[in-house]
This record gives C-alpha cells, sequence and structure tokens, in this order.
C-alpha cells in the first residue's frame, strides 16, 4: 500500500518536472527570438526587412520531416546563412541573404525549437502590404496565393456574418463551383451583409464585407474563356464595370475603417450603381450564352 503511494508520488513529479523543463525552454526561446530575432523579423514592419515567423515555420515544416530535421534546418541556417541553404527564395530575392550575425548555435537551437512549437498568429497586415506590391508589379502568380491564404486565414467567413444577421441567400451547388454565377451569388450575400452592416453601424463587419467584395472570388479559367468569347469586343468594358466595383470596395473598406460613415454611404450608392450599371448591359446576355 505504502509502496503504491510512493510510486504514484513520483510518477507524479517527473511528469511535472518534465511539463516544467518543456515550458521553461518554450519560454527561454521566445525570448531569445525576441531580443536578436525580431528586430527584422517582425511582422508589422512595413516594408518589410525579413520574412514573418509564421512563414519561416511553415515553409520549414514544409521542407522538413520532423522537429529534429526542423529545428537542425534552421540552426544551420541562421548560423551561417549562404543562398544556397535558403529556401525562401522569393525573400532572398527581395532583401538578399540574410546577415551572418555570428549567433551562437546553443541559442538559435533554443530559438528553432521555440519556433517550431508556438502558434504565430497570420500575418495579415504583412500580406496585405505584399498584395498590394506584387499587384503593382504585375506578380499575379503570387498575389492570387497570398490573396487567397489572406481571405481564408485573415478575413471572418461571411457564412458566418450571414447567419448572425439572418442572411438566407441561395448558395451555388458543387456543380455551379468555379462560375461566374457562384462568384455572384457570393457578391449578393457581402453586399447584403454591407448593407446590413452600415445600417446597424457595425463598422468592422462592413470593412470586412467590403474587403470580401473587393478580393471576390474569381471564376475558373474555363468560365472566363467562355465568358470572353460570348462578350468578344465587349469584354474590355465589361472588365471595366468589374474593375470600377473593386475600387469602390477598396474606397468603402476605408471608409469603414475611419468610421466616416457620409462617405461609406456614398461610396456605398456608388457602387450600387456600379453593380447594376454592368447587370443592365450584360447579365441577360452573359445569362444567355452560358447557358
Ligand atoms: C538584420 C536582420 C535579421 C535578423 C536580426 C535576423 N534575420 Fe533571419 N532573415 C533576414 C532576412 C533579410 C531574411 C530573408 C532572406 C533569406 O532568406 O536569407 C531572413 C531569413 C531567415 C530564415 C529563412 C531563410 C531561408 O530563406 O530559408 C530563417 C530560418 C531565419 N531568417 C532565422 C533567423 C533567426 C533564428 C534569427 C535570430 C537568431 C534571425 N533570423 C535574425 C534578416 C534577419
Ligand atoms: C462586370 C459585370 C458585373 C458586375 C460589376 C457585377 N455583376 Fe453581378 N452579375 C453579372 C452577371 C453577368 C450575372 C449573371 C451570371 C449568371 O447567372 O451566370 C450576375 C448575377 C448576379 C447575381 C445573381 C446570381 C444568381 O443567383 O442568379 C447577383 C446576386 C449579383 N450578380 C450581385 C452583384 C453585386 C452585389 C455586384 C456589385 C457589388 C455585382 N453583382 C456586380 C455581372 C456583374
Amino acid at each position: 500500500m505504502k509502496k503504491a503511494i510512493l510510486l504514484t508520488g513520483l510518477s507524479f513529479m517527473l511528469v511535472s518536472n518534465s511539463y516544467a523543463s518543456e515550458d521553461t525552454a518554450f519560454t527561454e526561446g521566445k525570448k531569445l527570438l525576441q531580443d536578436n530575432c525580431l528586430v527584422c523579423h517582425n511582422a508589422q514592419l512595413d516594408p518589410p526587412q525579413a520574412p514573418p515567423m509564421f512563414a519561416v515555420q511553415m515553409k520549414y515544416k514544409k521542407a522538413s520531416s520532423d522537429k529534429e530535421s526542423f529545428v537542425n534546418k534552421v540552426t544551420s541556417f541562421a548560423t551561417h546563412p549562404s543562398e544556397d541553404k535558403a529556401i525562401i527564395k522569393m525573400a532572398v530575392k527581395k532583401l538578399g541573404v540574410m546577415p551572418d550575425m555570428g549567433f551562437k548555435e546553443e541559442d538559435v537551437r533554443k530559438i528553432a525549437s521555440y519556433i517550431y512549437d508556438e502558434t504565430f498568429s497570420p500575418p495579415c497586415s504583412h500580406w496585405k502590404s505584399a498584395m498590394k506590391v506584387m499587384k503593382e508589379n504585375g506578380d499575379m502568380k503570387h498575389y492570387k496565393k497570398v490573396s487567397k491564404r489572406y481571405s481564408m486565414m485573415c478575413l471572418k467567413k461571411t457564412e458566418d456574418t450571414a447567419k448572425r444577421y439572418g442572411l438566407n441567400a441561395p448558395v451555388a451547388s458543387p456543380a455551379e463551383e468555379g462560375t461566374l454565377k457562384s462568384a455572384m451569388q457570393q457578391l449578393g450575400k457581402d453586399y447584403a451583409i454591407l448593407n446590413h452592416a452600415i445600417l446597424m453601424e457595425d463598422f468592422d463587419t462592413a470593412a470586412n464585407a467590403a474587403s470580401h467584395i473587393a478580393n471576390h472570388e474569381k471564376p475558373s479559367v474555363f468560365q472566363r474563356m467562355k465568358i470572353m468569347a460570348g462578350l468578344g469586343t465587349d469584354m474590355p468594358s465589361f472588365k471595366k464595370a468589374d474593375g470600377k466595383v473593386h475600387q469602390l470596395a477598396l474606397d468603402i473598406e476605408a471608409a469603414a475603417k475611419s468610421k466616416d460613415m457620409p462617405l461609406l454611404i456614398q461610396h456605398q450608392s456608388n457602387m450600387l450603381k456600379a453593380c447594376m450599371a454592368c447587370h443592365r448591359s450584360y447579365r441577360t446576355k452573359v445569362i444567355d450564352f452560358l447557358k
């Protein structure tokens, strides 16, 4: 009896001890990272000085089979950075290889282990400014990738907000996925949310809905080709109509963020005009040739 109690007591001590040391290592790694790495690896910096740790973790986890290989790779790079070891090629291209700052291997190992274990929040503002630059440079391939990640991880889900507002607009069936119609139904939902948010003076939801409209889902390549073929020489003005809505959505987002209600209302009514200008010229026609 006595022995049993002793054993339970002992194993309890062992367990709590190992938790304690894991905890200390985590805290120590975090502190070392803050002191040595965050001057550059800070996701809030604009323009960025280094990739956010969210991205470093993601890329290195993809390239590693387990924690040990992750820690080895990060440590090897950060103690002696070189272009051939670097796997975030885009960052090297933009910022040059990370300078060798003579970090102690022992410290970097602790940092790397912490990076592996931490749950970093998505670097939303970093992605947003990166998207802007990519767009300006016409780098649509990376733009699409980042903007997808941004809407997935940084925007509140339309469905959740729609439910909260009791809006039950039609949803595309799986067969309609990637069609212009399903993209438009989503726009209709986001538009309804935007209107309702304005009525409630809920600026955050309004900004979020406008951002959804600005980053709306694009029809599949196949669907876009059909639209191009069907519209022929009308394509440029169709595109222009889409661009107008896009710009107004960005204006609405900015007005909502600065809580400027008169401006918000002005842009929002202009957006309805812009949606309707395209519908009145093209909706029936497009429905006809997409049949
Ligand atoms: C003076 C600024 C600066 C500091 C301080 C800094 N880094 Fe970096 N780091 C960079 C830059 C710039 C890049 C992007 C270019 C590259 O990948 O080499 C980078 C990239 C990285 C990468 C990804 C490399 C790749 O492309 O695969 C890792 C891992 C990394 N840093 C780890 C660290 C760690 C750990 C620390 C702290 C011990 C640290 N860095 C401190 C500037 C810095
Ligand atoms: C560039 C032209 C264009 C613009 C701009 C545009 N639409 Fe559309 N919209 C269409 C076309 C074409 C259809 C018909 C698609 C179909 O049914 O295949 C459509 C259909 C719709 C539908 C009906 C979907 C269904 O279930 O049948 C809604 C809702 C909608 N749009 C909302 C909007 C909103 C909201 C805006 C502005 C924020 C907007 N649209 C801006 C071209 C446009």
